[in-house]
């Protein structure tokens, strides 16, 4: 990574934005024919948003419901493996747990014939904004070193990895009705993770008991995944729990870029019922 530009970092595959050392063309491309199964557990999350923490949450999960015998460290999305790891994958037990930071509508179609399950979390964009920024700075494989102001216009016309926030956003909340996709917010599991941990098993249909949810929520606590976090994620582990807080934001943003974003949310989200949700 050291050796690739930061000019060199990042691609365009189908107007979006790529990190090309994690996820070259070859590899999107693999993943559009990839073949889902009705029991994979499937996490989506645009960057930032709190994907990692749901990874910790729902391996856990997996190893108490007696799906898995221990927590993989693997990074679990698919635009990551690329061809040669994607046919250890088509042979991989059921229920395979995956993930995936692309858009909605480029999710292989193959998880929506099968009716996959899918978690979706969603945080809200000005702390996802500052969290991405730290996250472009601090990881060797995206280009780092620009300004806050500079990094704040990238994100607002989608110039950043897996393309714009909002089309995310406006994506989802078309699917919200779609009894196999279950949204959460970021805030929401701050204010009561067990709550969480509870409804997120009963929608995978795994069964626990008040223990085992008691247990995986006192595990999934920002502290005690940053305390693991060179174990479960490696060297690089710290820059994946960095602060672990809701309103972030009100350190970074300028009441310019606050009013700026409020335009853009009002315009794209306001009146949507993924909006109403995001706690904004
Ligand atoms: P901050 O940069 O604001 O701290 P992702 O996993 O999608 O890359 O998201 C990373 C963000 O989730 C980071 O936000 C990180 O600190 C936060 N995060 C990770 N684990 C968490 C946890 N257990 N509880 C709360 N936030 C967590």
């Amino acid at each position: 990574a050291e050796k690739t530009s930061d000019a060199e970092k990042m691609y365009t595959y189908k107007g979006v934005l790529y990190p090309r050392l994690m996820c070259p063309e070859e590899n999107l491309k693999a993943v559009e024919i990839m073949e889902a199964r009705e029991d994979d557990v499937m996490l989506v999350a645009y960057p930032k948003c709190g994907f990692n923490w749901m990874v910790g949450v729902l391996r856990k999960i997996m190893v108490e419901a007696g799906e898995q015998k221990s927590e993989s460290k693997t990074p679990p999305l698919i635009e990551f493996f690329g061809p040669d790891n994607l046919k250890a994958v088509n042979e991989a037990p059921s229920p395979r747990f995956l993930g995936t930071h692309l858009h909605p509508d480029n999710i292989p179609a193959s998880f929506y014939e099968k009716k996959t399950k899918m978690l979706v979390i969603f945080r809200n964009p000005k702390d996802t904004l500052v969290s991405y920024y730290h996250f472009y700075n601090n990881n060797p494989v995206l280009p780092s070193g620009q300004s806050f102001d500079s990094y704040f216009s990238q994100f607002m016309s989608g110039d950043v990895g897996w393309g714009s926030y909002f089309d995310h956003a406006v994506g989802w909340d078309k699917k919200m009705d779609d009894p196999n996709v279950m949204i959460v917010t970021y805030e929401d599991l701050k204010q009561n993770l067990t709550e969480g941990v509870r409804q997120i098993s009963t929608f995978f249909g795994f069964n626990l008991t008040e223990d085992q949810i008691q247990q995986i929520s006192g595990q999934s606590t920002f502290n005690a995944m940053k305390q693991s976090s060179a174990d479960t994620h490696g060297h690089l582990g710290n820059i994946f729990f960095r602060k672990g807080v809701v309103g972030d934001w009100k350190n970074n943003f300028t009441p310019e870029q606050s009013r700026e974003m409020d335009e853009v949310f009002n315009k794209r989200l306001a009146g949507t019922r993924l909006g109403a949700k995001l706690n904004y």
